[in-house]
């Protein structure tokens, strides 16, 4: 159990397209989660990616049991370890837009946040720690989470799918009443 350093846009190994986990239900791979929950929490994240602390595997950690400080008015997502995530895109509800604009962070790119498009609805399919199947339809900031974290096993940032850079700052600007203690 430790919390790990989490590295920050311009190290390369943010860039990364990360390896698929070979062995489920070792110790190495439950050491790790539990690494990256610590860091997750420590550092009160909506989620977390292996390679976001050095590691080049498809593991991605996200969920909250209750309100996350950082995201208050996120509903709770259920606290989930995906492996080997693959996610695809659906067609949002009759009248809706297949892409959503909204306010995102990341833990690598500390103390800014931006408009990033994701699709609305997505389907996930992945594997837990026990090598099970999991497979979710899912909208929403469930969906937006989802989405930020295994763009993270492809090397890609949020900065990169940013499209208005008008609105792109300082968390500490754009949102003065945010807890100015959670930095992002
Ligand atoms: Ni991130």
């Amino acid at each position: 159990m430790a919390v790990r350093e989490i590295l920050k846009m311009g190290d390369p190994r943010l860039l990364r397209v990360a390896r698929p986990v070979t062995q489920f239900d070792t110790d190495a791979l439950h050491l790790l989660i539990s690494d990256m929950l610590d860091t997750m929490h420590a550092a009160n994240g909506a989620g977390l990616a292996a390679p976001q602390i050095g590691v080049d595997l498809q593991l991605v950690i996200f969920g909250t049991d209750a309100v996350n400080p950082r995201y208050p008015q996120a509903p709770p997502i259920p606290r989930t370890v995906l492996i080997n995530p693959v996610v695809t895109p659906l067609p949002a509800p009759q009248g809706g837009v297949d892409l959503v604009e909204d306010w995102e962070g990341c833990l690598s790119v500390p103390g800014l946040r931006a408009v990033v498009p994701r699709h609305g609805r997505v389907r996930y399919a992945g594997f837990d720690p026990y090598g099970d199947a999991i497979e979710r339809e899912v909208d929403g900031f469930h969906a937006r989470v989802v989405q930020h974290e295994c763009d993270h096993l492809a090397g890609v940032l949020y900065p990169m799918r940013v499209r208005d850079f008008t609105r792109f700052g300082f968390t500490e600007v754009l949102f003065p009443g945010l807890d100015a203690s959670q930095d992002d």
